[in-house]
């Protein structure tokens, strides 16, 4: 199927119509853009699963804090496209920021309690730009999936109990987060990195995996779990947080990991903020698969 770009929230509709009347099933990818692959493995999956995938395009500006890189977030609309094309997207929805918030525009979803630790702490308003520009897109598009990456695990968490709170008829997946090969996440804001600075962010991996070495090995003391994350991360220039939190209530767990963990960090490396993650699933709980974290 060629791939179609729409702009306006009329024509996507009517192109969501058509494919509807096919009897497709729509899986969704919501992005900032300047893909890279770890999008490129939202889209394939979706593409896996679903009949025809919309990837949608939009810097959601009510997700960015004063202060925050809004205004230089990186963009390469060309190279997206491409992207999007070779992972197996049908339509790529593209809008402008007035089509998504027209003049008087007022009316924003509110997450509870989940978007106030970890990230929420340092970023007040960020998770309710979040939800706002999410449950847009969804009564958009109306997918049947719609894909997340785990590498914004708190994101994940947020999205799925609006989903349920707010009776969304989609399902959420969570896809697990695209390293390279040394190790670094995946992310749009890599790309900030001097140099120097990358070999230093791969301090945030390197506690993070070595943690799930141990975790994986029987260590279940959550103190030695935080001090091998920790351990590596005398390297970058500023510590927002580490925690070790329960994988559905994001609450810190205290002592032993005697249920599914999410461990997470945020830290500047230069000028640029990074934040990663691991979940850390006791074998007894290891269900069907790490897609279907988290389940809030
Ligand atoms: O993860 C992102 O890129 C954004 O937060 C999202 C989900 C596209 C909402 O703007």
């Amino acid at each position: 199927m060629a791939m179609r770009v729409v702009r306006t929230i009329a024509d996507l509709r009517a192109l969501i119509r058509t494919i509807r009347e096919q009897g497709h099933r729509i899986g969704f990818v919501p992005t900032m853009g300047f893909l890279h692959e770890g999008h490129g493995a939202l889209i394939r999956q979706s593409a896996a699963r679903c009949d025809a995938t919309v990837v949608s395009i939009f810097v959601n500006p009510t997700q960015f804090g004063p202060g925050e890189d809004l205004a230089n977030y990186p963009r390469d609309l060309e190279r997206d496209q491409g992207l999007c094309l070779e992972t197996g997207a049908t339509v790529l929805f593209m809008p402008e920021v007035s089509e998504i918030y027209p003049t008087g525009f007022q009316t924003h979803v509110e997450p509870g309690r989940l978007a106030e630790p970890l990230c929420g702490r340092f970023r007040p308003g960020h998770f309710r730009g979040v939800a706002t520009v999410v449950a847009k897109l969804l009564h958009m598009v109306q997918p049947d999936l719609a894909f997340f990456g785990q590498k914004d695990y708190q994101q994940a968490v947020v999205i799925r109990r609006m989903v349920r709170d707010l009776n969304l008829p989609v399902d959420v997946v969570v896809v697990p987060t695209v390293r390279d090969g040394d190790g670094l996440a995946l992310s749009s804001r890599n790309a900030y990195l001097a140099p120097g600075d990358r070999e230093r962010a791969l301090a945030l991996s390197q506690g993070l995996l070595a943690a799930k070495a141990a975790f994986d090995a029987g260590e279940r003391r959550t103190q030695p779990l935080l001090d091998l994350a920790r351990g590596p991360l005398g390297r970058v220039d500023q510590m927002q947080y580490l925690e070790l939190v329960d994988a559905q209530t994001l609450e810190p767990l205290d002592g032993v990991v005697d249920r599914s963990a999410a461990l997470c960090v945020a830290a500047f490396v230069g000028t640029t903020r990074l934040i990663d993650n691991v979940l850390l699933t006791p074998s007894v709980e290891a269900g069907p698969g790490p897609q279907n974290h988290p389940r809030p």
